[in-house]
């Protein structure tokens, strides 16, 4: 079974992803982790994400970098989208996604084009959503929980900047897949969502 997830940053996805795979106990790909190790590698390399060779050059990152907390900050976040806009990125990154979504016994992957490109095929799609607002009040509380000093207003900033990248660009645009079962977690908490994604994969694989 092929689980697909797919969402904007800070939707709720990489919990409902991980709360999902142990539940089928399948293995889980979070494939913003590989953006994130290519913007990263991009610095590291002294380039320039916007810079298409560069950003290409960058997906020959080490695996050890995707231990790097380093990876998990906003900062590499914003790299990382900026790396995925150029498509020679995103066709260097298929392969090694597309094999995981194929091992035996399936898998659960969360992105934003794991049901439209990545797994088109998936026995269930997800598309993980969120007002802009729940989203920045949620990223703000791991913020301070973190003790890292960022105002509630620089977050909306960032998620809408993000999302507006993601969503318009011309390659494997962040979208729900049109067999894709919207969730909403405005209102949700996790164990409510998680209900409503297990309901979705019940109702899809009988
Ligand atoms: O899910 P995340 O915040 O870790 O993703 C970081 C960025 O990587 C995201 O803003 C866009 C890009 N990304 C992508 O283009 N396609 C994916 N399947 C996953 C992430």
């Amino acid at each position: 079974m092929i689980i697909a997830i797919d969402g904007p940053t800070a939707s709720g996805k990489g919990t409902l992803s991980k709360k999902l795979a142990a539940h089928f106990g399948l293995p889980h790909l979070d494939t913003g982790l590989l953006y994130r190790a290519v913007g990263r590698q991009v610095i590291v390399n002294g380039g320039d994400p916007d810079h298409p060779e560069q950003a290409l050059e960058a997906v020959a990152f080490p695996d050890a970098l995707l231990d790097d907390p380093v990876l998990r900050n906003e900062a590499t976040g914003s790299l990382a989208s900026r790396a995925s806009v150029h498509p020679a990125v995103r066709q260097a990154l298929f392969e090694r996604q597309r094999a995981f979504a194929l091992q035996d016994g399936g898998a659960v992957l969360d992105g934003r084009d794991i049901g439209t490109v990545i797994a088109p095929d998936a026995d269930v799609k997800l598309f993980i959503t969120a007002s802009v607002a729940s989203r920045a009040v949620r990223r703000f509380k791991e913020m301070e929980a973190k003790g890292v000093s960022i105002t509630l207003a620089e977050i909306e900033a960032d998620l809408e900047r993000r999302d507006a990248r993601d969503t318009g660009r011309k390659d494997a645009p962040l979208m729900a897949a049109p067999d894709a079962v919207t969730i909403d977690t405005s209102e949700l908490g996790i164990e409510d969502a998680f209900a409503a994604a297990l309901a979705a994969v019940e109702a899809a694989t009988g």
